[in-house]
């Protein structure tokens, strides 16, 4: 069992730039990594257990049907040369969280490395970890960073002439603004070295049953956005108070998105990052987007970013997608 780690996670200077710069936005934002310290990925692995969020069940039952035939369309070469056959390649998954998706095409695929990145240092040890277990014969590389800072990947002997495919499961790219979502696509496109990519993402639905999905009765979602505020306390030396905000998940249909954010309770002044920041009365600090997408606005929004829709796979509903992407030239 061969299992290495690399860690780029961004350093403690950063993350007070980026925590200063996000809470001078209007409404103020934060990247939604902060979320995700080792609390922060209990919380969401708890979120995904929850009965009104279906969509990490759906994916699950999506993967576990088709990864025989995803292996085979990458084996027959789809798209530009970027088959793959047994023994060989690397799958690099963006954003492993817990590990609870990439088995089914590990055992499909058999590549020689599996790579694994997430800003979440143990999030990432504990899956890769598990994961080497479970696949001995395949070489295990973490990586912790902002993979949408990642300009290349890490000089590597395991990453040498192999053919990469890409896995980014979970609708995380709706985590980021469209804009963004180009950006990061195409930074992909390019990590992925004109290797192919897998996107999982979930189409807009029932709003009432979406904002229930971002608001669970356990209160597992309410609790992964106030663990920023503790988050944030612990490494900026700050004093919010979760008592002053409440949390609030809503439907924006014009943008396509869900919004969760923290809403100020009172006119409220905190430190954080070696500043005052005041909020007024019902100002929302928005802890993070999820922007669905319909195979239409998928299409459009990967021939933005270089790629085009070789193959999809979704569940009966069409609630759930997995895109294979492919370079469009
Ligand atoms: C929405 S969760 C999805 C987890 C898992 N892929 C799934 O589908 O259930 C996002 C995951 O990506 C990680 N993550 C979020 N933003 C990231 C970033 N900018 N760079 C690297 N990892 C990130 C988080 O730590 C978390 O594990």
């Amino acid at each position: 069992m061969s299992i290495a780690f690399i860690d780029l996670h961004p350093a403690p200077t950063d993350l007070k730039r980026v925590v200063q710069e996000g809470l001078q936005r209007e409404p103020r934002q934060l990247p939604a990594w902060l979320l995700y310290d080792a609390e922060g990925s209990q919380l969401f692995a708890a979120i995904c257990d929850q009965p009104e969020y279906s969509l990490t069940r759906t994916e699950i039952s999506l993967l576990e049907s088709h990864a025989a035939d995803i292996a085979s369309t990458l084996e027959s070469g789809v798209g530009s040369g970027i088959g793959s056959s047994v023994g060989s390649g690397v799958v690099v998954e963006f954003g492993i969280g817990n590990a609870k998706k990439v088995a089914p095409l590990l055992r499909a695929l058999q590549p020689k490395t599996f790579v694994a990145l997430d800003i979440s240092r143990s999030a990432l040890e504990h899956s890769l970890t598990g994961l080497a277990a479970q696949h001995p014969a395949t070489q295990m590389l973490g990586i912790c960073c902002d993979h949408s800072q990642l300009q290349d990947l890490p000089t590597h002997p395991w990453l040498t002439g192999e053919r990469r495919i890409g896995f980014f499961p979970g609708s995380s790219l709706g985590n980021f603004t469209p804009k963004d979502a180009v950006l990061l696509l195409q930074q992909f496109r390019h990590l992925l070295a004109g290797g192919p990519l897998l996107l999982g993402l979930d189409q807009p639905s029932d709003p009432a049953l979406l904002e229930a999905a971002y608001d669970d009765a356990a209160g597992m979602s309410r609790a992964f956005a106030f663990n920023l505020l503790k988050r944030l306390n612990r490494d900026l030396q700050g004093n919010a108070l979760p008592k002053n905000f409440r949390y609030q998940a809503r439907w924006q249909a014009d943008q396509q998105r869900i919004e969760m954010a923290l809403v100020s309770r009172c006119a409220q002044t905190i430190q954080l990052a070696d500043t005052a920041w005041s909020f007024q009365p019902n100002e929302r600090w928005v802890t993070e987007h999820s922007v669905k997408y319909s195979p239409d606005a998928a299409a459009d929004l990967a021939a933005q970013a270089g790629w085009q829709i070789q193959q999809r796979w979704h569940d009966d509903q069409s609630q759930m997608s997995l895109h294979l992407l492919v370079p469009s030239n």
